[in-house]
């Protein structure tokens, strides 16, 4: 199956986008709909990924401060290297506009996700919306390099 990545604002992203986030965040992790909502959308590109239907089945977005979050993937697609396109779409845009180090807050249970991409630990574990989660950051410095 062939899937391709699109980032763009929130008014072109945010049916489908708050879709994936409800299903994932709310619906299956129980977070409250009122702290996922958080109004910080507009201000954040957005990542969609899409498979050859067009159907949108995976999302995150980049914060004007270079934070990624909302990161979810379907639960019926994961597994399938999603995750990876959704974050490297979301990293690539913030070092396409000069961002060199990109940080996250990694829910607990995704921080070994987050290590297969070069992501380390930057603080200490603390609550949020009643889930363990623990800061990490990723230094670009180095895809100056890159060939
Ligand atoms: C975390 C998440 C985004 C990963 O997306 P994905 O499409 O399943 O991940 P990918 O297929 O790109 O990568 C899979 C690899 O990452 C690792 N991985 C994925 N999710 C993981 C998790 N929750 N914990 C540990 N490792 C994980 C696996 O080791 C897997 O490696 P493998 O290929 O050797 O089996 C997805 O599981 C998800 O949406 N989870 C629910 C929402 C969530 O927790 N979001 C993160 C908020 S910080």
């Amino acid at each position: 199956m062939a899937y391709h990545t699109e980032v763009s604002a929130w008014k072109t992203a945010a049916s489908e986008a708050q879709a994936i986030r409800t299903a994932v965040f709310v619906q299956e992790q129980g977070v409250d709909v009122v702290l996922e909502r958080d109004g910080r959308d507009p201000t954040c590109l957005h990542v969609l990924v899409r498979d050859g239907a067009g159907q949108a089945l995976a999302t995150g977005r980049l914060l004007p401060d270079d934070h990624i979050g909302r990161l979810a993937v379907l639960a019926s697609v994961r597994g399938k290297g999603l995750g990876s396109l959704a974050l490297t779409a979301l990293v690539s845009a913030a070092y396409r506009r000069g961002a060199r180090v990109v940080r996250l807050n990694a829910q607990a249970d995704a921080e070994a996700f987050y290590r297969r991409h070069g992501f380390v630990a930057s603080g200490a574990v603390f609550m949020e919306a009643g889930i363990a989660h623990l800061p990490m950051s990723l230094h670009l410095q180095g895809l100056d390099d890159a060939p």
